[in-house]
């Protein structure tokens, strides 16, 4: 097989677009035509086919076509996107209602469009609906925050905790009232963790992926505004992620592949109800530098 970036010729207008996008794959000669270099680097992002308005490219590892064209009224304003930014919230609450299969395809080739390091498209999804396993992911990290709360509670558990692990504690002084609460059983009977979804899923990659957590993270967001035009709603689901990784019962229990990290959670169904207003968010915290 040819395993080259090909010009066609005969179609080429030497425009340059390709090489704008693509200095390391893409030149242009001493007469003024657009050419190939030995392959340095591609990551075979498809921009350099993207952008072709002559069609002359052809690629070893993106077929011409796979690329779907695009059409600028799929373009939102910006107060439309804003607007549309401003009717996700994180749900809690979810109709007895499955969410279907294609439906859940359509979420994940949402994620597929987002950024990721050297377009190495390594993002796994774990979709959980199995209702016995949700139950059983919710009461095991339920269980976990009760311990959690006991520790705390005892002062020289408290006392380690926050010598050893500063940053932690930190964070979950914020959450003790809660988890006194469930330790103290006072929230029993709710499922005060996936929130009685009828879908998780789990986002990972593999622990040793550099990229892995912020390809994940973003993806994930993808999932989650491709879900409001669904008509569904998700929650990030923080107090379901680290347990995971660091419980081999949670790990077996969601078969998480070996050798990889969730990086992100979120919880998925159908809400009950609309929300009337965007509650306001904080001024965004910018320094500008130039
Ligand atoms: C990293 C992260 C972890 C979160 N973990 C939880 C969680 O464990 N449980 C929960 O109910 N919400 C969780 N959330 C949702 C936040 O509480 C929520 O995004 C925030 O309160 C703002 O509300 P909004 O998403 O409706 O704008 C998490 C969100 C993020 C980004």
């Amino acid at each position: 097989m040819d395993e080259r970036i090909r010009i066609d010729a005969a179609r080429c207008t030497s425009c340059g677009l390709c090489v704008k996008v693509c200095f390391p794959n893409y030149g242009t000669g001493p007469d003024g035509k657009v050419m190939t270099r030995p392959e340095l680097f591609c990551a075979a992002c498809g921009h350099c086919l993207a952008v072709c308005p002559a069609d002359a490219i052809s690629h070893p590892r993106v077929q011409s076509a796979a690329c779907t064209p695009l059409r600028e009224a799929d373009r939102p304003s910006y107060e439309q996107y804003l607007g549309f930014l401003r009717m996700r919230r994180s749900r809690r609450e979810f109709k007895d209602q499955p969410v279907p299969r294609e439906v859940i395809a359509k979420l994940l080739a949402a994620g597929a469009q987002a950024p990721n390091g050297l377009n190495r498209q390594n993002v796994h999804y774990t979709v959980i609906t199995d209702r016995a396993v949700l139950k059983e992911l919710s009461a095991r990290v339920t269980a976990g925050m009760g311990r959690l709360a006991a520790l705390l509670r005892n002062p020289a558990g408290r006392f380690f905790f926050r010598l050893f692990q500063p940053r932690v504690y930190r964070e979950l002084e914020f959450f003790l009232p809660l988890l006194e609460q469930v330790s103290a059983g006072k929230l029993s009977g709710r499922d005060l963790v996936c929130y009685d979804a009828p879908c998780a899923i789990l986002v990972h990659t593999a622990a040793a992926d550099l990229c892995g957590c912020e390809d994940a993270v973003y993806a994930a967001a993808n999932i989650q505004y491709a879900a409001e035009t669904l008509g569904l709603g998700t929650c990030v689901v923080g107090f379901i992620t680290n347990p995971v990784n660091e419980d081999k019962a949670l790990r077996a229990l969601v078969r998480l592949p070996a050798g990889h990290r969730v990086q992100t959670s979120l919880v998925v169904g159908y809400p009950q109800f609309r929300y009337a207003k965007a509650p306001p968010k904080a001024e965004p915290q910018a320094d500008y530098v130039g």
